[in-house]
């Protein structure tokens, strides 16, 4: 079975979050199944990952984009150094940019992307047996399959969705109409949604199945999708979630090239202390206290806008008992505010910036790992956290409610209903009771660190669908 998954990030080649971690993984995990063949094509990048690796052009061809005739190269990387085939798809001008996002024609850059990559399979008459669309940037896709003449060739192949992050839709004006490959006009409420075009929307209506990243994110999709809920609900036949999972060989505490000191279950008690002195230390944070740490976009779905708050008034109300670190970067406000409270609490410190290193190193070092999300379609970094040993301090949202579980219940992490400050910082302050008791902590640390997140389970329940 052969499965092109389309995507504009897959890591290490480019990654805004953790829709490049899943694009960098699953596909490795399927081709460890029998008779599966998982491929990935995505944007061209002007990124390092492209200078250091070797590429040869396998199709060579143009598409129209309204008036405008663009070349369009497809690069295959030459040596699988990732554990599947890699695609990217070159336009000069719209898809050889720095970031995956951030543009004011992106309609243009994701048009030209999904019109590329059916163009070239179209061309060299490569016929998958999945394509796998991710998210809205690839939304168009089931439609152009089956209702833009120009692809006919490849009508009746199954496309499969994923919904990673429902919160963006990219919805477009009519006006788009002209920029888009010829199609069926009878079939034109296939993308509408509301007077716009909708490529999340349209997906949802024109793929053979959807996906969710979490079971109970697809169950908050029907009340809350903005806009979309009945939508969802009228679909709900073709509807799956399906969890994901942790690419165990990049985050493995015991081989992570990434840490100052490995280690494993056996010695995490001693050597993540190790970690921690290191960190607090390059931070001017005290290594005695307990160590709370937020890694991630500065957004509201993420609840970013209230690190402030949370952390001036849990370092009031402990009277300075625990430390917190902050990693990130989005919303200039948020940035500023962390900014000026690291010079005003010795207890805080934050680094603003995008830096892979310093997540592994925070995830090897902090006791806690805070996630006040509003919105968490699955979330990455509370399984990364628990498999270094970390607890998880979580919303009970979406993916978080299906892999953390509060203490209270059986499980090893710290849950709160309502992601607002009160909830947060009483949160917390459960945690701070628990670090003062050592044995009660070590237990928590080495329970999370038992917790099997990898891809293997969520690889065959996608292998079902497909098959399905
Ligand atoms: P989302 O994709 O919504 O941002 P996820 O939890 O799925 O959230 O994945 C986030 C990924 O991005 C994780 O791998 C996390 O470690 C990483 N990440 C987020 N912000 C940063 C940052 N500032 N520096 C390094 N890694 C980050
Ligand atoms: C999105 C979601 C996040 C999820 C990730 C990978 O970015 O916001 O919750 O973990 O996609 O599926």
């Amino acid at each position: 079975m052969t499965i092109y998954h389309l995507s504009t990030e897959c890591y290490p080649v480019a990654k805004v979050g953790g829709l490049a971690d899943v694009v960098g993984a699953l596909p490795k995990y399927q081709n460890k199944m029998k008779d599966v063949d998982a491929k990935v094509v995505m944007p061209w990048y002007n990124k390092a990952f492209v200078y250091d690796h070797e590429f040869e052009v396998v199709f060579d061809g143009f598409i129209h984009q309204g008036q405008n005739m663009l070349q369009v190269q497809v690069m295959k990387e030459k040596t699988n150094t990732l554990g599947f085939e890699l695609f990217m798809v070159k336009i000069p001008g719209l898809l050889d940019r720095e970031n995956p996002y951030g543009y004011q024609d992106e309609s243009f850059q994701f048009l030209a992307f999904q019109q590329g990559v059916l163009h070239w399979l179209t061309a060299m008459k490569i016929r998958p047996d999945v394509l796998h669309c991710h998210d809205y940037h690839t939304g168009l896709v089931p439609f152009m399959v089956e209702h833009c003449p120009e692809f006919a060739f490849l009508r009746g192949t199954k496309t499969i969705g994923t919904i990673h992050n429902g919160e963006y839709q990219g919805m477009m004006h009519w006006d788009m109409i002209h920029f888009m490959p010829a199609f069926d006009h009878y079939k034109w409420g296939l993308l509408d949604w509301n007077g716009f075009i909708n490529p999340l929307a349209s997906m949802i209506k024109c793929c053979s199945a959807f996906t969710t990243v979490s079971e109970g994110y697809l169950e908050e999709l029907f009340v809350s999708f903005k806009g979309l809920e009945s939508l969802v609900r009228d679909e709900f036949g073709k509807a799956y979630g399906i969890i994901n999972g942790i690419d165990t060989d990049v985050w493995n505490p015991q081989t992570d090239p990434m840490l100052d000191f490995n280690y494993t279950s056996k010695n995490v008690l001693k050597i993540k202390k190790k970690n921690k002195h290191k960190l607090c230390k390059e931070y001017g944070l005290n290594p005695d206290l307990p160590l709370f740490a937020f890694i991630g976009r500065f957004a509201t779905e993420k609840g970013a806008d209230l690190l402030p708050e949370v952390i001036w008034r849990s370092i009031k109300q402990t009277y300075g008992a625990l430390n917190i670190i902050v990693l990130g970067s989005g919303n200039s406000y948020i940035e500023d505010k962390l900014k000026e409270l690291n010079y005003v609490y010795a207890n805080f410190a934050t680094d603003i910036g995008y830096k892979e290193h310093l997540s592994h190193k925070i995830y090897a070092s902090a006791d806690f790992l805070l996630m006040p999300s509003r919105v968490e379609p699955c979330g990455l970094n509370q399984m990364y956290a628990m498999r270094y040993g970390t607890v998880p301090v979580v919303s009970y949202t979406g993916g978080l409610r299906d892999t953390v579980k509060d203490i209270s219940t059986g499980g090893s992490g710290l849950n709160f209903t309502y992601p607002g400050v009160d909830d947060i910082i009483h949160a917390m302050i459960r945690g701070l009771a628990i670090f003062n008791q050592k044995q009660a902590m070590d237990d928590l640390v080495l329970s999370n660190m038992k917790f099997d997140f990898a891809w293997e389970k969520s690889a065959e329940k996608y292998l079902a669908l497909y098959k399905n």
